[in-house]
């Protein structure tokens, strides 16, 4: 593994605490097509914006999730304001849409982007959909959203990433709001690359010094053949 004394193998620039390296793995290697550690913001924003251009979202299931239809059917979840990281195409956060829901939803890949207005336009759904990175960008969204929705992006953020994710997710919230993720279980092999999976113990570890956790229940992918397991998590910030 090429590490170039410190610096990021695709934007060359010096390496920091503050913009970390992480390894290039998984699908992310064979999307970039290099070896070596690369800032986690730019593997991230090429990576995806390289799957996207690509038509490789081998995550996408073009519906959504049964999960999250079924919270809104049992109306656990009722119309409120959500907000949604990485929705990719959108099959969530139309769903949420075109159900009353008032959402926001920013992806770093800008073809996810065009993407899911192109989607929202032919559906006449109306929701708020951002370009931005979600784990350092979005101050100026906090204290707005009484849910934050996500379904397989946890599973793309490396440990080091993960602690400033939940902060993220703290910092989102209303006071009363909830956090509901759908978030990928484990598997063997490979262990430890892209996509991350994680066990009920793992996501009780990164959540409970800051949520309340309500719920971490076994769920499907949603991809209706070769199921993987996931979880279905939801837990309420501590204040
Ligand atoms: C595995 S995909 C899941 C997409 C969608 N939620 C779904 O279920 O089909 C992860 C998504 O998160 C986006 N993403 C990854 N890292 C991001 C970040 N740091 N900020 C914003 N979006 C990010 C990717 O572009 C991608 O659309």
């Amino acid at each position: 593994m090429t590490t170039q004394n410190g610096r990021c193998v695709i934007c060359g620039k010096a390496l920091s605490e503050d913009n970390p390296g992480i390894p290039i793995l998984g699908w992310a290697r064979d999307l970039v097509g290099t070896d070596g550690i690369a800032h986690y913001l730019c593997i991230s924003r090429l990576a995806n914006e390289t799957g996207y251009a690509r038509g490789a979202t081998p995550w996408s299931i073009g519906r959504p999730h049964p999960a999250l239809v079924d919270l809104v059917e049992r109306r656990v979840l009722t119309p409120c304001r959500v907000f949604e990281p990485g929705p990719g195409h959108g099959d969530n956060a139309l769903y949420l849409a075109s159900h009353g829901f008032d959402v926001t939803a920013a992806d770093i890949s800008p073809t996810a982007i065009s993407i899911l207005r192109a989607r929202a336009v032919s559906l006449g759904v109306s929701l708020n959909v951002i370009q931005a990175e979600v784990i350092y960008g979005l101050d100026s969204l906090a204290d707005q959203f009484d849910v934050v929705f996500e379904r397989s992006f946890l599973q793309t953020l490396p440990p080091q990433m993960r602690p400033r994710y939940v902060q993220r997710i703290v910092s989102l919230l209303r006071d009363e709001g909830q956090y509901v993720g759908i978030i990928r279980g484990p598997r063997y092999p490979p262990p430890n690359t892209q996509p991350y999976a994680f066990s009920r113990q793992d996501l009780t570890n990164l959540f409970e010094r800051h949520l309340t956790i309500l719920e971490i229940t076994p769920t499907v992918s949603g991809h209706g053949e070769n199921e993987l397991s996931f979880w279905l998590t939801r837990a309420r910030p501590k204040r």
